[in-house]
């Protein structure tokens, strides 16, 4: 590996600029374990290692940047949540996080359910095989032929988001001469507290039909009398990378009080609910999320002691973890390329990806971390942000943190918790190709998801 001498960037707490950065670490190659996958850790020669695979083999068999995914991780984790939730409850993997036909298998063997959102997604999950039944279909537009595609396969519920879908729905499952079963998806008018652009259960918003003014009630009233229909329960996801628990509380006391205003004035008792995804994890060491138990225990309470005030029998529980199953399980492994040390400000680290394979940071103002994998280090911090190599400034990864004053080109680096919605959201701005997801376990690696060929863009191309 080349290691070029470069003029160091300001290193001193006391003379660091204005930041979202807290100290240097007291260690800067220690790996937290709240933001690294479970396998991760650091042999004795200084090589960090997942699975039992140093991530300079993976470099070099794989190519940077690429997506390093902890499979054992992955399965601990929906293991984890769908244990939590018991016989009783239903955990649908939220699979716009990240969705590949190896992670539908590993869902599919965990015992977990899928939410989809999409008709490729739909095809993604039925191809892997994963039963319909087993199957959620979400979006708030959804095309005829994507609805077709959904009733025809037999997905197990279908989300409606409007008072055009329940007609369409509706009108399809019955052309073909079946009855859908749907739930609702209402807006409770909960303000979470996350970013403005994941936040969605306040109601000046796209997804959902609002319970203010009584929308959802005539929804309900409507989805009722339609016999293309089978109207199973209500559906509400707040928002996303949530600690607080209270949103929560407020969104179930609402979903509640429909399912009680609908019991009182159709004599129905709908038996399910389905409080959506958004549980937060820990992208830097100052997040603390809470562990599946504890959030199935905290759901299960509320609805529970909502239900017994309005006279209800329990509902069936659904929930749909995405960024909370697969987010913690993988990190982005790049290669140090030019180091651009600005006086009094902080130190350019750029990488050999970027916003095409994180739009995160660019798009919430999202924060991460980042440690140096390839060695062990003694140098003192430097402050750094680390960037791509795209035509724009906001190409930012990690827009604060401390890597060793002595980072060289040609030394690896991984950012790690960027298992969800990374990928998922990657895109081909100036022609950068997708990078691989690879999987490890128990000592060997494997790609899930290839990465894009320089023949794969061009044969798009057709003009
Ligand atoms: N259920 C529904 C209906 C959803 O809309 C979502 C996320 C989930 C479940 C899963 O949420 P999760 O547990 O993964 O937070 N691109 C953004 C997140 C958008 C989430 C959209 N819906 C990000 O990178 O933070």
């Amino acid at each position: 590996m080349s290691r070029s001498a470069h003029p160091a960037g300001p290193r001193h707490a006391d003379v660091l600029p204005e930041g979202h950065y807290s100290a240097p670490p007291a260690d800067l190659n220690a790996l937290d374990p709240k933001v690294w996958a479970e396998t991760v850790d650091r042999a004795a020669d200084g090589v960090v290692t997942v699975g039992g695979i140093p991530v300079t083999r993976l470099a070099e068999e794989f190519g940077t940047p690429a997506y390093v995914l902890d499979e054992a991780d992955f399965r601990a984790r929906a293991r984890a949540w769908r244990t939590a939730f018991g016989a009783d409850a239903d955990v649908f993997y939220a699979g716009k996080a990240f969705l590949s036909r190896a992670v539908v298998r590993w869902l599919h063997e965990e015992g977990l359910n899928l939410d989809v959102c999409s008709g490729v997604e739909l095809a993604t999950a039925l191809s892997a095989g994963m039963p319909a039944d087993r199957i959620a279909f979400h979006g708030n537009n959804k095309s005829a032929e994507e609805i077709t595609k959904a009733v025809e396969s037999g997905v197990g519920r279908i989300v409606l988001d409007s008072f055009q879908e329940i007609a369409r729905v509706a009108h399809i499952a019955s052309s073909l001469g079946k009855r859908q079963r749907v739930q609702i998806r209402i807006t409770v008018g909960v303000e979470a507290h996350t970013h403005e652009f994941i936040a969605t259960a306040h109601e000046d918003q796209k997804f959902g039909i609002p319970l203010a003014g009584g929308q959802a009630a005539e929804a309900v009233r409507r989805a009722l009398q339609l016999d293309g229909l089978e109207l199973i329960g209500i559906h509400s996801h707040i928002g996303s990378q949530i600690f607080d628990m209270s949103g929560f509380e407020v969104a179930a006391h609402r979903v509640v009080g429909l399912l009680r205003d609908v019991r009182d004035e159709h004599g129905v008792e709908l038996p399910e609910i389905d409080l959506g995804g958004g549980l937060g994890i820990a992208y830097t060491s100052d997040d603390d999320p809470r562990e599946p138990h504890e959030i199935a225990k905290a759901l299960t309470e509320i609805v529970t002691r909502e239900c017994e005030a309005a006279k209800l029998r329990t509902p069936r529980i659904s929930v749909e973890p995405g960024r909370a199953i697969v987010g913690p399980t993988a990190f982005t492994l790049y290669e140090v390329g030019t180091i651009k040390p600005l006086d009094g400000l902080r130190t350019y680290v750029s990488v050999d990806g970027g916003m095409s394979d994180n739009i995160r940071t660019a798009l919430y103002d999202a924060e991460y971390s980042v440690a140096l994998v390839s060695r062990v280090s003694d140098a003192e911090p430097m402050l750094v942000r680390v960037v791509g190599k795209h035509c724009e400034s906001g190409d930012i990864v990690v827009k604060d943190a401390f890597l060793p004053a002595d980072l060289a080109p040609g030394d690896l680096i991984a950012v790690p918790a960027t298992g969800a919605y990374c990928r998922s959201m990657a895109s081909n701005y100036n022609h950068v190709l997708r990078p691989p997801v690879v999987a490890v376990k128990d000592g060997e690696a494997r790609v899930i998801v290839r990465r894009e060929t320089e023949e794969d863009l061009l044969r798009l191309d057709v003009g």
